[in-house]
């Protein structure tokens, strides 16, 4: 059975108070759209169209870059009214259509699954949570056999119908030709004067077709209208994804300091000491370590690699075998050999390191020139002394020794010592003698 998906994102998004569209903000690095999006691909919806308002430009680059169609709203008559814009666009589809709110960043491919399985009983299906504080959600009522009555939005409801706290999770799955046909026919005649999509069941059951209500929990439909909720919606996406690395055999001392991105990719055995933070694009390979304080962005770390305490790794950053990456260690677009180490105070930056190299303290590549970014290469074996600058481009031969303090403007031979700092002048008894002459005129001006 072919399935096709619309996205509804067309809405104001009043309540985030945001220049930046509703669906564009984002959970664990990734767009609320784009959590969406994965979800639904990973149910096996092959087209997906996203229901986008006409100064929604950027809402459509970006469903453009996630591969998925968009069309216009162009009036925001409510969310019946926005699933029924994506009409002519699924002209050419028949088959299972699922209907699915923008703004829920917990979705998963599980959860759409059980709708879509509710869905083979009768025709229309939803899906339905218990509310601890079931605020402004639509309420769901049931019938004595378990199928759905009604929904009725918060600002519709009576008193007793408020009270209700099975609530609309705003995710539905029906056959898309008879959707697009009761779509048609929705009314605006309630307290916000829309076309609520909400209605669509009680048009299918004019029809005959009874609308099946699948259970699910709260988080996975949790809706994000404001800041507040968006916090809650990062919150509750760590505590998934911590609890499912600690499942897959991933150490964390405090995992609740732990955050991660949507991508974060961390195989069994690895150690997560506390406070550290994972941006977008990140691999960490089995027996790896990563101590307190570190960032990392856009890594790829290798088994038995230690990085930090306090290491910021950036996009480009591949830390090979049993290489140290330290404290205060910066490392941007950079290959570290296996064995490596670069262990206090150094910025790494368009650089390839060979196995074995050890960084001395404050070493740092000066790889910009404020136009261009150049490259250093470093020998395998190598031996960097603290405080060398190497002024890129530059190549290091293997086992070459840089002597503490050096900038390095030309290239050093394999094996071979260079030392490129000022040489030591000793003047004996010159500070004793300083002091004394600088003692006498002071005393001789106070009297
Ligand atoms: C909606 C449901 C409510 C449900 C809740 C679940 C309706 C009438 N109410 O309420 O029963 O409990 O979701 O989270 O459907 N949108 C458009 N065009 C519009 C209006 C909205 O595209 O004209 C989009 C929004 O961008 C959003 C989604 O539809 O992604 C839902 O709209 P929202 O305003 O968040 O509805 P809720 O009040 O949350
Ligand atoms: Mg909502």
């Amino acid at each position: 059975m072919s399935r096709a998906a619309i996205i509804l994102a067309a809405g104001a998004g009043t309540r985030m108070k945001s220049a930046l569209p509703k669906v564009l903000h984002k959970v664990a690095g990734l767009a609320l759209l784009g959590h969406v999006v994965a979800a639904l691909k990973g149910a096996g919806v092959e087209r997906i169209v996203v229901v986008t308002a006409a100064a929604g430009e950027d809402v459509r680059f970006h469903a453009k870059m996630l591969g998925v169609e968009s069309v216009i709203q162009h009036q925001q008559l409510g969310t019946g009214h926005a699933a029924a814009s994506a009409r002519d666009a699924l002209a050419d589809f028949s088959g299972t259509l699922l209907i699915v709110n923008g703004d829920m960043p917990l979705l998963t491919s599980d959860t759409i699954g059980a709708c879509l399985m509710a869905q083979d009983r009768t025709g229309l299906a939803l899906l339905a949570f218990e509310a601890a504080d079931p605020a402004s959600y639509g309420r769901v009522v049931l019938r004595p056999d378990g199928y759905l009555n009604k929904i009725v939005e918060y600002k519709d409801a009576t008193p007793s119908e408020r009270s209700v706290t099975l609530c609309n999770g705003g995710c539905y799955a029906v056959d898309a030709r008879k959707f697009f046909h009761w779509a048609h026919h929705l009314k605006n005649d309630n307290a916000q004067q829309e076309y609520y999509l909400t209605d669509v069941p009680l048009l299918a059951r004019a029809d005959g077709v009874a609308c099946a209500v699948a259970p699910t929990d709260e988080v996975s439909v949790l809706g994000v209208n404001s800041r507040a909720e968006l916090a809650q919606a990062e919150s509750k996406f760590q505590a998934r994804a911590r609890a499912r690395m600690l499942q897959e055999g991933v150490t964390m001392t405090a995992p609740e300091t732990v955050f991660v991105s949507h991508d974060t990719l961390v195989e069994n055995d690895v150690e997560i000491e506390p406070f550290v933070v994972f941006g977008p694009g990140v691999t960490v390979r089995s027996g790896a370590r990563l101590r307190s304080h570190s960032h990392l962005e856009g890594a790829t770390i290798a088994g038995g690699a230690i990085i930090g305490p306090f290491a910021r790794l950036r996009p480009g950053a591949k830390i090979g075998e049993g290489a140290h990456i330290g404290n205060f260690v910066e490392v941007k677009n950079t290959v570290i050999g296996a064995g490596a180490k670069a262990n206090h105070l150094t910025y790494l930056g368009d650089a390839r390191v060979g196995a074995g190299a050890n960084i001395g303290a404050g070493t740092i590549t000066c790889n910009y020139d404020g136009f261009t970014k150049s490259t250093s290469e470093i020998g395998a074996g190598a031996f960097i002394g603290s405080h060398t600058s190497l002024v890129a481009p530059v190549t290091i031969g293997a086992g070459a020794i840089t002597a503490a303090g050096s900038v390095i403007t030309q290239d050093v031979a394999a094996d071979a010592l260079a030392v490129a700092r000022g040489s030591q002048v000793e003047k004996l008894g010159w500070a004793k003698a300083f002091r004394e002459r600088k003692q006498a005129k002071k005393q001789s001006e106070q009297k």
